[in-house]
């Protein structure tokens, strides 16, 4: 069995107190690894390692750092049936969608590598003669990144790529449940060229771990994708201490389905959003809000489509949904479930844990489909787990104004054929990504992502977005006249 330990300077080292946890497979609990459990005084250390290399990450060549990223990038794509797999085993996501990740890792180390050649700033003229004004884009320093367990490859190298490619050292931890997959990342940019101190990882709990990272005085920004309340957490610990904080908490994603709509490809759709990743995305969705013409229909097909969903070895091609990703997780999902039936939603199919053969292995729930009501506790919270509700409205105005009555505001969707209500959907939905004919997940790499109200902070990753997290702007004054110019001031 191997162990790993902190990344740190360069080196692979035992946690101050030596002790070390397991990363297990949530489909049959066996043991994948041994991960050191770091402590506050590694993350000191980590940080220590983060400023000593920053002068000299600093001056490298930001077209260089891209070379190292997509190095890891080509390594990865060589690398990838194995690195679906491991996904696969550490968190529970089916195959194709573990390789998926991987394939979202890469699309972002390719994308963000190229920005070594932009990091664009601004140029203008200045208000006096023989002066010019410009913008640099400059590294934060070294910074915080702290990612979840649902996307294990592609959300830390949305992170670690941003923060490295803008020239910040990185001290990184990643979720507790998959470091199997962060130090094999950590591996591949070692392998491809990353200098020694540039990105540390200490790996343990978010009490003493994440912790120690957000109260580090020489953290100088965090990046944070997870739930609402480490989100809050964190954001009023760091406003103390006036860092900079890029949040990606919860969402609450509805699918309107409008009553001209394709209805076959609405339900396709929604058996993606909601129940792909076992419904463990932010981006899933969990509502569908569907035209009272077409509701049952639509609730006939969906419901037939969803019994007939396999459930199983998320390593196995033909099984469409695998377990969720540990024991917490399935006790909450499974809490919701009860919650749902005890305020007298439908439940229409699945919400159990399912038993016999491989299932006593694994943490299994059968995706589970409600009819509810707009209102009810399941229709208003992020449950993170293969749950739906069905929610009737009787026109477009209703389906929106349902859509948009929760805290949060990641993704959406809509389906129909009327191109007038595509683009007032755009406009009226409150989420910071909105599909038109197509479900409330996958984001690809190249556009901003992230969310509205409970969802962020208003900060996006990926695309374009991406360096903003990451960098300082500074403005330059460059005065060649040779003499004293005022601004403000004119010359009488
Ligand atoms: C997340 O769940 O934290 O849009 C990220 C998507 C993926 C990213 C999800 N590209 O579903």
């Amino acid at each position: 069995m191997r162990e790993y330990g902190l990344y740190i300077n360069g080196e692979w080292i035992k946690s101050a107190t030596g002790r070390s946890f397991m990363t297990k497979n949530p489909a049959n609990g066996e043991t994948l690894a041994f991960i050191a459990q770091g402590v506050k005084k590694d993350v000191d250390k980590a940080a220590e390692a983060s400023i000593k290399s920053l002068p000299m990450w600093k001056k490298f060549p930001p077209p260089k750092r891209g070379e190292i990223l997509l190095k890891a990038a080509a390594t990865m794509r060589r690398r990838k049936d194995e690195l679906g797999e491991m996904v696969t085993k550490e968190m529970g996501k089916v195959i194709a969608e573990g390789k998926g990740d991987v394939q979202e890792a890469i699309d972002f180390l390719e994308y963000i590598a190229g920005e070594g050649r932009r990091l664009l700033g601004e140029t203008t003229p200045s208000e006096l003669p023989n002066k010019i004004c410009l913008t640099l884009r400059q590294p934060i320093g070294v910074v915080g990144c702290i990612t979840p367990w649902n996307f294990p490859m592609a959300v830390p190298c949305w992170k670690l790529g941003a923060a490295l490619i803008a020239g910040n050292a990185v001290v990184f931890k990643p979720a507790t449940l998959t470091p199997l997959c962060a130090a094999t990342l950590i591996e591949i940019l070692e392998e491809a060229g990353l200098p020694p101190g540039v990105l540390n990882m200490v790996t343990g709990s978010a009490e003493e771990v994440g912790e120690a990272i957000v109260q580090h005085p020489q953290i100088r920004s965090l990046s944070f994708t997870g739930g609402v309340a480490a989100g809050k957490d964190i954001y009023s610990k760091a406003a103390s201490l006036l860092k900079r904080v890029g949040l990606e908490l919860g969402g609450k994603n509805p699918q309107i389905v409008m009553d001209d709509a394709h209805i076959e490809l609405a339900v396709e759709g929604v058996l993606f959003g909601a129940f792909g990743t076992s419904g463990q995305r932010c981006t899933a969705t969990s509502r569908l809000i569907v035209h009272e013409k077409v509701f049952p229909e639509v609730k006939e097909r969906i419901l037939e489509r969803t019994k007939a969903l396999k459930i199983g070895d998320p390593l196995d091609p033909k099984i469409d949904v695998g377990p969720v990703a540990s024991q917490e997780q399935e006790k909450k999902i499974l809490s919701y479930i009860n919650i749902g039936k005890k305020e007298g939603a439908g439940l229409l199919c699945g919400g159990k844990k399912l038993k016999g053969g491989i299932y006593d292995e694994g943490f299994f729930i059968a995706p589970a489909i409600f009819e509810a009501q707009h209102g009810m506790r399941i229709t208003k919270e992020e449950i993170f787990g293969p749950v739906l509700s069905l929610i009737k409205a009787k026109d477009y105005e209703e389906a929106i104004a349902v859509a948009n009555d929760v805290e949060y505001g990641l993704s959406s969707s809509i389906y129909t054929k009327n191109v007038y209500l595509s683009f007032q959907a755009m406009q009226d939905l409150e989420a910071g990504v909105t599909y038109i004919n197509a479900p409330t997940i996958g984001a690809e790499v190249h556009l901003p992502f992230g969310g509205l109200k409970n969802t962020g902070n208003g900060i996006r990753e990926a695309g374009s977005e991406a360096i903003h997290e990451f960098t300082e702007i500074k403005s330059v004054f460059v005065d060649y006249s040779g003499r004293l110019q005022k601004a403000q001031i004119a010359a009488s």
